[in-house]
Order: structure tokens, then C-alpha cells, then sequence
């Protein structure tokens, strides 16, 4: 297996930066939905600060993942089968960039302006208080994280659907 990526394959740097953000992102998102169903406790506490420290290395993973993107070749796509195929896939992949970025930044800035102190592992900041703008980048987080779910599921279907009806395991690109 290559370190980077080749032309028709995405090499371990890519393959680790994929599989690492999936495994963060299926514990990060029911871990969101659940802990804001629990009644104020220091369970709930705890499990907000765990949300926090994925969150925030979610984040630089993302961000660090964009910088190796741009600076290294990405594999070709596969020959389409339609008319725009290999389009939607950049779309999807791009979206889901933003998606994640947004999430994570709107969950930072909402936090921010709730007056708390972040821990950015290398720095800790705080940010003045205003209710207003951390109930809207609230309202962000949770939107874009619905949004995610469904490019998520898009991404999920377009491997089945590569598959089943065109006969092409994809994934062995990514695995
Ligand atoms: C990709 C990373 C993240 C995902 C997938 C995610 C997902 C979620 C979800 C699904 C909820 C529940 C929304 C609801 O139904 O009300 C939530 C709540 C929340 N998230 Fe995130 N989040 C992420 C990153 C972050 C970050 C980086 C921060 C802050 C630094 C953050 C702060 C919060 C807070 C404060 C809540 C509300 C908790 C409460 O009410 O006690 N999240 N998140
Ligand atoms: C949290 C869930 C997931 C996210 C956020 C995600 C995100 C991404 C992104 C951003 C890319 C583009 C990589 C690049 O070139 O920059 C990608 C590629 C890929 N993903 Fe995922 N992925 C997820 C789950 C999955 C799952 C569950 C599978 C397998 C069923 C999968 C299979 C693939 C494959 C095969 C590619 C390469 C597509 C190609 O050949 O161009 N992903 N994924």
C-alpha cells in the first residue's frame, strides 16, 4: 500500500484521514442527539465536554485532511456511467467538507458567545457573551448536522449503488 495517493487509489495518509473521521463522526453525532435528551446532571456535564473534545479534534482533522487534499494529487475518478456522475461525487465529497466544517465551527461559536472558556488543546479563549448569536449558531449546529446525516446516507448509497447496478467495488479504493 502507498503512503500517498496514486492515481487510481487513495493512499494510507487519505485512507487513515477517512476511516478515523467515520469512526469519530458515528460516535459524535447519536452522542450529540443523546446527551441534549438528559435532564441537567454532571452526566450530562461530562458527556457535553466529552461532545467538545471530539468536536474540536474533529476539527482540526478536517482542516489539516483539506491541507493534504490540496497539496497532493487525488485519484482519478472511474469512467462515468452517466452524464454527470463524476460531478455529484465531488459535490457530495466537497459538501460533506463543508457540512463537518460547519458544524464544528458553528459548535465552537456557540459555545463562545454562551461566554465559556474553549480548550483548543494548544490555547484556551473566551469570547464576550451574546445569547442571541450563540442561540443562531445553535440553531446552525443542528441544522447542518441534519444536513450531514443525509449527505452521509447519499455517500453510503452511491457505493451500494456502484455495487449493485454497476458492478464496481469502490471501495476497494478507499480500504
Ligand atoms: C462534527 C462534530 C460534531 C457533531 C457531529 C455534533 C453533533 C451534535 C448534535 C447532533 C447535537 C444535538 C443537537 C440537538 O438535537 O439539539 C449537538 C449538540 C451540541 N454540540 Fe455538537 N457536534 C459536533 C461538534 C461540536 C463542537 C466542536 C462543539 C463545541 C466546541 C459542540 C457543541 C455542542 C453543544 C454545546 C451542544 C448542546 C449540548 C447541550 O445542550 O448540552 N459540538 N452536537
Ligand atoms: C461519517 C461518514 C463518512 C464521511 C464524512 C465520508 C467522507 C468522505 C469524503 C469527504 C470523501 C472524499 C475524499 C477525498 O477525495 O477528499 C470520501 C471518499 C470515499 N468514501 Fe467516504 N465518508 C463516510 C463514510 C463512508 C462509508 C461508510 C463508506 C463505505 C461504505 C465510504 C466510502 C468511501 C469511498 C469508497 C470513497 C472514495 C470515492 C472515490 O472513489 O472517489 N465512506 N468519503
Amino acid at each position: 500500500m502507498y503512503f500517498n495517493n496514486s492515481i487510481t487509489q487513495y493512499g494510507l495518509v487519505a485512507k487513515l484521514f477517512h476511516w478515523i473521521s467515520f469512526i469519530i463522526l458515528v460516535i459524535q453525532i447519536p452522542l450529540g442527539f443523546y446527551l441534549v435528551r438528559l435532564d441537567f446532571s454532571d452526566t450530562r456535564i461530562t458527556l457535553e465536554e466529552y461532545h467538545v473534545i471530539f468536536g474540536i479534534i474533529i476539527f482540526y482533522l478536517t482542516i489539516i485532511r483539506l491541507f493534504y487534499k490540496l497539496l497532493s494529487k487525488s485519484p482519478k475518478f472511474l469512467n462515468s456511467s452517466f452524464i454527470g456522475q463524476n460531478l455529484i461525487a465531488k459535490l457530495n465529497h466537497f459538501a460533506l467538507y463543508v457540512a463537518i466544517l460547519t458544524i464544528t465551527s458553528s459548535g465552537i461559536l456557540k459555545k463562545l458567545y454562551n461566554g465559556e472558556t474553549l480548550n483548543f488543546f494548544l490555547f484556551k479563549f473566551k469570547y464576550k457573551m451574546n445569547f442571541d448569536l450563540a442561540d443562531k449558531f445553535y440553531d446552525l449546529h443542528i441544522i447542518s448536522n441534519y444536513a450531514l446525516i443525509v449527505l452521509i446516507s447519499l455517500h453510503i448509497f452511491a457505493v451500494l449503488f456502484h455495487k449493485i447496478f454497476l458492478k464496481e467495488n469502490i471501495l476497494k479504493r478507499m480500504t
